[in-house]
């Protein structure tokens, strides 16, 4: 489905002159509006954070009216009777763990040493969002943000291929954005909502989105900025995610800790933002020629492995 335009003026609030200074910077509808933060716009339109949220909520409002978010307060039973969009990964055991498999409305983390096949992930995912809904996909095309240049077209065309996809059609349905550096990442993250409306967009992809912030802020004293930048980034997705009905997928590395000595001591880097930020984290490991995935944090599921292959179709099954 393609998302209808609804431009800033049938917001509430939203003057000649705020419209003029949002369209300025890409926010042209009222779904950009609603995925902004108030801090965001305060900088923009001037005034105060107060005035800002208000403009926020007045966005939302217009979309709820519309049928295209949810109510603010809803039974519990239209919420069980709902049927969640999901995005296969390509193992039906990892879907399984997942209850389904990528989620739309939130953001799936998976980390993991190097190697132990996030990005392979991230390309497999990026192959099967196209796909009808009852054959694993979204319906809809991929962003993939790539903060690392790991991202390999031959890679997504023998996935595709090796899965019996027309490689061609499948490129054509990637977005494929390399960012350079923490503004860089900012400047695109700011700029998503655009995009994801007009082009159809049911996953934005960030591989990894840790890298650039662990090697421009180095220090004790960097990181408050680094955690509060990580914070505001996350919070965006998850505006986004909402907003527009689509999965996040971000990867994330790990880091030593000097304290566990007789665990595992292959904790997620980020901290609490990202613990926190993500509705669901999923540690990688190698094991043998496989895969295993844990999930760590999730608002239902209890924890649980899966065993995965990584072949020529991507991520599959250990029998496949
Ligand atoms: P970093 O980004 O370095 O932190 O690692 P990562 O977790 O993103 O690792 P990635 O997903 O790139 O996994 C790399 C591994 O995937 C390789 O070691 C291979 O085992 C496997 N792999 C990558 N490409 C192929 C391929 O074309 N065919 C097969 N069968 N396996 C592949
Ligand atoms: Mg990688």
């Amino acid at each position: 489905m393609n998302i209808e335009d609804i431009p800033l003026r049938k917001v509430d609030g939203i003057e000649e002159r705020i419209e003029h200074r949002l369209a300025g910077v890409g926010i042209d509808s009222a779904f950009e509006l609603a995925s902004s933060s108030p801090y965001e716009i305060m900088s923009i339109v001037g005034g105060d954070s107060y005035n800002a949220a208000l403009l926020i909520a007045n966005a939302r409002s217009h979309l709820i009216k519309k049928g295209y978010m949810a109510r603010e307060f809803i039974a519990a039973s239209e919420i069980a009777r709902r049927k969640k969009n999901v995005l296969s990964t390509g193992s039906k055991a990892l879907d399984s763990l997942l209850a389904g498999g990528i989620e739309t409305d939130s953001i799936t983390e998976f980390y993991g040493a190097f190697g132990s096949g996030k990005s392979q992930i991230c390309h497999t995912a990026s192959v099967l969002c196209n796909l009808k809904p009852e054959d694993g996909g979204l319906g809809g095309n991929a962003i993939y943000i790539d903060t690392e240049g790991t991202f390999r077209v031959n890679r997504i065309a023998q996935i595709a291929e090796a899965r019996g996809l027309n490689k061609d059609e499948i490129l054509d349905c990637i977005f494929y954005c390399r960012v350079f550096n923490v503004p860089h990442l900012e400047t695109v993250a700011r700029s998503l909502g655009g995009y994801i409306r007009k082009n159809r967009i049911k996953l934005v992809i960030i591989d990894s989105i840790i890298n650039l912030f662990r090697s421009e802020f180095i220090g004790r004293e960097a990181l408050a900025e680094r955690q509060q930048k990580l914070n505001a980034l996350m919070h965006k997705l998850h505006n986004l995610a909402e907003v527009y009905d689509i999965a996040v997928i971000i990867t994330n590395q790990v880091q030593s800790s000097p304290t566990a000595y007789f665990t595992d001591t292959t904790n997620p880097a980020g901290g609490n933002i990202l613990g926190h930020g993500s509705t669901y984290r999923i540690y990688l490991k190698r094991s043998g020629n496989y895969r295993i995935a844990a999930i760590i944090d999730s608002p239902y599921h209890p924890y649980s492995e899966a065993r995965f292959a990584i072949t020529d179709k991507g991520v599959s099954d250990t029998d496949d």
